[in-house]
């Protein structure tokens, strides 16, 4: 079980913006970005005040400190995903982890090699691997999404071929959020010499991930979807296949020699992807963020979730304006358009009733033609949310555009 107040009393933003346009402020913006605990802001600015020095620097006491917190916060953020330490690098968020894991990677392909993806996938899982396509002269093909928008074994089964190299999915996707069973891709992907990056964006920070037990190659994800800071983010990646990886980004730190004739020898994984200064209190609040998140619980959060995500199910299906396009995803993401109102227009009318959900395509271009919508709205679900602030939204639902008030039914 989780006490909502007492979390409630951890996020300042919740003091200090109780209210948007004078009514009760309902944040349902977690997929794009989520509020940050006391805990994580102090961790955070610790490093400011007590130890602010470069790290694997310096040779005084204050440099040694920030080295051992350093190292410290990657140790934690690797236990929670259940990751050797030397296995991820501090990156600026998941965008930069698939950028690395990407170029990383080109080197493999071969001339009309395949990279296979999803239409379901966001951008910074589907604009870098175009990118090393080109590069390469390799393709990009897509698994097939069934009619509800999901990827199934069988589909993934029948979208490999010999070419295929790479295969790259989110475990939840961003518009759908349908989980997806990444346990069994990745046995299917490395049965048939693939490697296989998951995009861990909309899960690490919702339910327990292992990826010993996944198996899977690589994974990205940001600090700022899991209460953690912006700016701050992780790229998993299998320790033997890292020391092979080239890194995409060379600089300060990275290296042990270089020389006039352009050799460079890079230091071992994880520091040889981590070039310049990092962002050391980045890395602290992410630590602390994810003991925050341990101490409540992965599987009480998903737990609470989905009650809400039910409660919100139930209520928004007894809206007749309202058209919903994932009713049975298993994520706190729930995709729904307003009848006769433009996606951006509903959210600015739910703005006015206090509460902030994201409109548009989110990112995920490809998959909005799929869904036959220009733009579709999103409310996203994290720990902190209230079935009060579910009951506010369904209500402000209704009462956009044609919708009725159909809820003394469902809420009495
Ligand atoms: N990818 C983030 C989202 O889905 C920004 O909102």
């Amino acid at each position: 079980m989780i006490d909502i107040k007492k979390i409630r009393k951890d996020f300042p933003m919740y003091q200090n913006v109780p209210t948007m346009s004078n009514h009760s402020l309902v944040y349902f913006d977690n997929a794009a970005t989520t509020f940050k605990p006391q805990q994580v802001i102090d961790a955070a600015d610790e490093y400011y005040k007590f130890f602010c020095a470069n790290s694997h620097r310096g040779d005084y006491e204050i440099a040694h400190t920030v080295d051992v917190k350093y190292e410290a916060a990657r140790a934690r953020v690797a236990k929670f995903i259940n990751a050797e330490t030397n296995e991820i690098a501090f990156t600026a968020g998941a965008s930069m982890s698939l950028n690395s894991i990407a170029y990383g990677l080109a080197p493999i392909l071969k001339e009309n090699d395949e990279i296979l993806l999803s239409e379901a996938e966001h951008a910074s899982n589907v604009l870098p691997w175009f990118s090393v396509a080109e590069q390469r002269h390799a393709k990009i093909t897509y698994i097939n999404l069934t009619s509800e928008g999901r990827l199934t074994l069988e589909n993934l089964k029948k979208a490999i071929t010999p070419r295929t190299k790479i295969i790259s999915l989110a475990q939840v996707t961003n518009v759908l959020g349908y989980v997806v069973d990444v346990k069994s891709f990745a046995k299917v992907a490395h049965e048939h010499g693939c490697l296989f990056v998951v995009d861990g964006a909309q899960s690490v920070p919702h339910m327990k991930v292992d990826v010993k037990d996944l198996d899977c190659d690589f994974l990205a994800f940001s600090g700022h979807k899991m209460l953690g800071p912006t700016g701050i983010g992780v790229m998993y990646g299998k320790y033997e296949l890292l020391k092979k990886m080239k890194p995409l980004m060379s600089g300060g730190g990275m290296s042990s020699r270089f020389d006039t004739c352009g050799d460079v020898a890079y230091r071992i994984p994880p520091i040889k992807f981590e070039a310049g200064t990092q962002n050391l209190s980045g890395a602290l609040g992410l630590a602390a963020a994810c003991d925050y998140l341990d101490n409540i619980g992965m599987d009480n959060i998903r737990n609470h979730e989905n009650e809400l995500r039910k409660l919100m199910i139930t209520g928004l299906k007894k809206l007749p304006n309202v058209k919903i396009y994932n009713e049975k995803a298993e994520s706190g993401i729930v995709t729904f358009n307003i009848d006769k109102v433009f996606a951006q227009d509903a959210a600015s009318y739910l703005s006015y009733k206090g509460i902030a959900v994201r409109s548009g395509n989110h990112c995920a271009q490809i998959l909005l033609s799929f869904l036959g919508a220009d733009a579709t709205v999103r409310a996203s679900l994290y720990l902190y949310n209230t079935k009060e602030d579910v009951q506010q939204f369904v209500e402000a639902c209704a009462s956009c555009g044609e919708g009725g008030n159909f809820l003394d039914a469902f809420f009495n």
